[in-house]
């Protein structure tokens, strides 16, 4: 016994080693860590427990059969984030560069099957080669296996990828299908195609970090949510991202123990500036409402004239949508809509309540956004909105002007309970465009047309530029000064705990894409 029980430790120590000490010296030096030190990192010490740490590949071609790694390039299995059940695979860069190969698509997709029949998140560390080329289809077999469970999966359990090295080609899709990317700085890429085919099809000449690096995702194309400056900063997101979120679709997320005592907040009654045309940053609210440093932001550094993240009220998990009034004025144009549509459904998916923050002067104009479909795209938010079934308050702090009043989570959309501070101007458009319109022939006849104007806007304003036609409507139920903004809101999440609201019966909707 005692021979077989070393065999079997040899083996394990040999896995263990992945593509053997040199190359993960090789890994440090770019200032990664390990599959397996990044597994230990993120799961609760002592939890995790391997599975498949004996796979190898059943390849033959290329002198194959003679480089065998036991694991074959990625660790798979399950382990607890702060008590919780969480499935996890970490791609092993040591290994073939961490390509994927038939068999390390199965170890995979083996996780991601018992993640859903357990419901629990599956969390994919990704730092990879991309297709093991030596297999051909088989490996691009694997992809589709995992791509059909992403999808299968969303909805359901959580899935988050962190991106912690080289993420191109077919590879990008996985990731792209979940709910959460994360990108490392320096250190990852993700590409469909690469900068020598850019090179060749387009003449283009870029850099991997340009074309693909973290900032270039964040900034420009949305597809990564969250960058972090290295490995171990990337996997504590990953923690405080799960902190807020459920175990899936069936239950609602954890609420931390709360002591009540700070509900009123003066600081809100001074961030909106009189002049309605100065800015504000409404992150300032946003934690003049939460619960204090609660607040984490996804999404930060694109599309920044909306807002999203997760915060908590009194220990309650909530998602943030809000207008950001420093940037564009907080107008809704087609990256922002896209960005609090996709943050929306989310929460919605995973019983997370939704809290609405509004200060928006309308829909962006322009030949460049009528183009490029802001028709479809904002719409994608007011079916987001109007879809969600979890529990949805708005408080409208400033502006709420045209269709976007509507968009922006109003009563006629299905939101549970509506408040705008004193301040608010709830109408069509802001006073002087009104007034141009409305009063065109009155203003150019009069002996003092600009005199006229102001004397019209005046009018307007006093009529429209208020919360208080909407409240008489019952389009707003309260209008409240900012400081019991906090308890209001903590008062009437607790009393739509209970809601429930279904959809109606039908296969699936059909969300404007
Ligand atoms: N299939 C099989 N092996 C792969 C691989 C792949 N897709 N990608 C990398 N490897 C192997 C390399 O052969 C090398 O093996 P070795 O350690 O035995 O020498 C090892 O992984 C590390 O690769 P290397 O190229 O030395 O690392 P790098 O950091 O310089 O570059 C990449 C990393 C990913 C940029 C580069 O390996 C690459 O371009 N790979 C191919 C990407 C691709 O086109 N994939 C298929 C499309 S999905």
């Amino acid at each position: 016994m005692t021979n077989k029980v070393e065999t079997l430790q040899k083996k394990l120590a040999e896995a263990a080693l992945g593509g053997g000490q040199n190359r993960i010296d090789a890994q440090h030096k770019k200032g990664k860590l390990s599959a397996r030190e990044r597994v230990e990192l993120l799961l609760d010490e002592g939890s995790f427990e391997e599975i498949g740490a004996l796979v190898t590949h059943r390849t033959k071609d290329f002198d194959m059969e003679n480089q065998i790694f036991l694991g074959d390039g990625v660790v798979t299995g399950y382990g607890t984030v702060n008590g919780r059940l969480i499935y996890v695979f970490s791609q092993d860069f040591t290994v073939f560069g961490g390509s994927l190969s038939e068999t390390h698509a199965e170890k995979i997709c083996k996780i991601m099957d018992m993640a859903m029949k357990t419901g629990a998140p599956v969390i994919g560390l990704n730092d990879s080669g991309g297709a093991r080329i030596q297999e051909g289809v088989r490996s691009l077999g694997g992809y589709a296996d995992i791509f059909y469970r992403n999808v299968r999966a969303s909805g359901a359990i959580p899935q988050i990828s962190a991106i912690m090295g080289p993420c191109a080609g077919g590879a990008v899709y996985s990731p792209a299908i979940t709910d959460f990317v994360m990108m490392v700085e320096n250190t990852s890429y993700m590409f469909v195609t690469g900068p020598n085919v850019v090179k060749t099809v387009t003449n283009e000449e870029v850099s991997s970090e340009e074309l693909g690096g973290a900032m270039t995702h964040a900034t420009k194309s949305g597809v990564t949510h969250l960058t972090s400056a290295n490995d171990f900063e990337c996997i504590q997101q990953i923690k405080q991202l799960l902190s807020y979120i459920p175990q899936n679709c069936e239950e609602t997320p954890a609420k931390l123990p709360y002591e009540l005592g700070d509900e009123i907040r003066e600081v809100l009654e001074t961030i909106v500036p009189e002049n309605a045309n100065q800015p504000y940053d409404m992150r300032e609210v946003i934690s003049g409402i939460c619960d204090t440093e609660s607040f984490m932001e996804i999404h930060k550094d694109y599309a920044e004239n909306i807002v999203v993240g997760f915060a908590r009220l009194a220990g309650r998990s909530v998602g943030i949508v809000a207008n950001q009034p420093i940037s564009l004025a907080g107008v809704l144009d087609i990256e922002s809509s896209k960005k609090a549509a996709r943050f929306t459904r989310f929460c919605d998916c995973f019983n997370i309540p939704l809290v609405v923050l509004v200060d928006v002067p309308g829909f962006l104009p322009g030949t460049d956004q009528e183009w490029k479909g802001i028709i479809t795209n904002g719409a994608k938010l007011l079916y987001a909105l109007s879809e969600a079934t979890v529990p949805r308050v708005t408080v409208i702090t400033r502006k709420a002007y045209g269709g976007a009043y509507d968009v922006m989570n109003s009563k006629h959309i299905g939101a549970d309970m509506n408040f705008a501070w004193p301040g608010a101007e709830i109408a069509v458009m802001g006073a002087k465009g009104a007034s141009e319109i409305i009063f065109k022939k009155e203003i150019s006849e009069a002996a003092d047309p600009a005199a006229k104007l102001v004397e019209k806007e005046a009018e307007y304003a006093k009529l429209f530029a208020n919360p208080y036609t909407a409240a008489e409507r019952g389009f707003i139920d309260e209008v409240i000064e900012p400081r019991f903004t906090r308890r209001k809101l903590i008062k009437a999440f607790a009393m739509l705990e209970n809601k429930v609201d279904h959809l109606p019966k039908k296969k699936h909707g059909n969300i404007p894409l």
